[in-house]
């Protein structure tokens, strides 16, 4: 599919293709990975598409007409890219630096009033749940929670759906205007049923917006039906795209493009920058601000496509869970260890506790054997991460190091 879309192979990563997703990342060669939900390893081809990329603004520009074209072509074909990956319009897509502004940037934007209730689950990242609670507090909104930790902490993935939107239907109020649950949750390592919630959201009186955290979903399961229904759907190029740092986008509904207004301004916002102030795009450019590092579109293209050529996301879902359940498994064996899922993890990660054992000492002990896993505080646990690239090898020297 990329290859289709793309049609924009570099010499670089056409050959590589060949090889194995693995050898192409000088991360994954000299240490045992488990922390892909923190960043994504960074395969040289992308590299070596940066720096043309590079090349050619600084040989017909940089600041010239030669170079608006090429500038004009990367950005919408990296829209166009992410567009068809979330499923929806490239128009609906914006594209940003990372998850957070992704999320916040649009949020800000919307038409609130001071009685409204923004509804926040308990599995939320620290840095969108300070965005909304600063919100609240200058618009005059209140804050409730959705809980959902405990829920998947005893429920398996089958009955999960189920379970969620209960605890949604008990949560609901007449004055919630807002709901913000992550499609693949950062601590459980849990799927969301986000295309369910957003069903239920639209029979609500108040039809309340739905924000999606998309930090962990994007490039490890298929997103489509999740992105299409959310009102914000953010997501990074830096995790399991690997992508570079510095690059991501959020997919906006028709109605959040309707009805928001640009928040962080610039002349990126802007349909006409003569006719400043007066004149937003129309579409999702309107959450866009101003100058940003074009090559990096280059090499987020790169690492997508190099992914899809080792399959699609389905079928590398299937791979990452083969990895993540080997280790679930073999955490089961041990008697001092409590997984935080009660059975196999549905995506790519697993936490867990280590009996009697201090988390970061853990980690740090792990890391000066060259094995990098990562501890999370709430709650305090271990997370390590399978990808593509994860062998059933390095599953067990990490069972064996824990
Ligand atoms: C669930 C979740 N949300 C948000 C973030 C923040 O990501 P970014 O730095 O791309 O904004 C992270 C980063 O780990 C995350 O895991």
């Amino acid at each position: 599919m990329w290859l289709a879309i793309l049609g924009t192979a570099t010499n670089a990563s056409t050959n590589a293709n060949a090889c194995s997703f693995k050898d192409l990342c000088p991360a994954l060669a000299n240490k045992t990975y488990f922390n892909y939900g923190g960043q994504g390893p960074l395969p040289t081809p992308a590299l070596e598409a940066m720096t043309s990329s590079w090349k050619t603004i600084q040989e017909r520009g940089p600041f010239t007409t030669a170079v608006w074209p090429f500038i004009e072509q990367e950005t919408s074909r990296l829209r166009g890219a992410l567009a068809a990956l979330c499923g929806v319009a490239p128009h609906r897509i914006a594209l940003t630096e990372n998850v957070t502004s992704g999320c916040v940037l649009p949020l800000w934007g919307l038409p609130w009033s001071s009685s409204d209730e923004l509804l926040i689950s308990d599995c939320e990242h620290p840095g969108v749940v300070a965005a909304c609670r600063e919100l609240a507090r200058r618009e005059g909104l209140s804050i409730a929670t959705l809980p959902v930790l405990e829920l998947c902490r005893s429920t398996p993935q089958a009955q999960l759906e189920t379970a969620v939107l209960d605890q949604l239907e008990q949560h609901l109020k007449g004055s919630t205007r807002l709901v913000v649950l992550s499609h693949l949750l950062w601590n459980t390592g849990s799927v969301m049923p986000i295309a369910s919630v957003a069903e239920r959201l639209q029979d609500h009186p108040r039809q309340p917006w739905l924000l999606v955290d998309a930090a962990q979903s994007m490039g490890s399961i298929p997103v489509e039906a999740a992105a299409r229904a959310a009102d914000i759907y953010a997501f990074t190029g830096h995790k399991w795209c690997c992508g570079p740092e510095g690059l991501g986008g959020v997919a906006l509904s028709e109605r959040l493009l309707e009805q928001a207004q640009p928040t962080l301004i610039g002349w990126r916002s802007l349909r006409q920058e003569s006719a400043a102030g007066s004149c937003w795009h129309q579409d999702a450019r309107r959450f866009e601000v101003a100058t940003s590092c074009v090559p990096l579109m280059r090499g987020l293209l790169t690492s997508l496509e190099l992914l899809e050529a080792e399959g699609d996301a389905a079928s590398r879902l299937q791979s990452i869970r083969q990895r993540s359940g080997q280790l679930w498994e073999g955490l089961n064996k041990r008697g001092d260890v409590q997984t935080l899922l009660p059975e196999p993890p549905p995506a790519g990660l697993v936490s867990f506790v280590l009996t009697g054992q201090d988390s970061a000492a853990v980690v740090e002990r792990l890391g000066k054997a060259g094995l990098w896993i990562r501890r999370l505080d709430d709650p305090d646990c271990l997370r390590a991460c399978t990808h593509i690239t994860t062998t059933p090898a390095e599953v067990e020297a990490l069972l064996n190091a824990l």
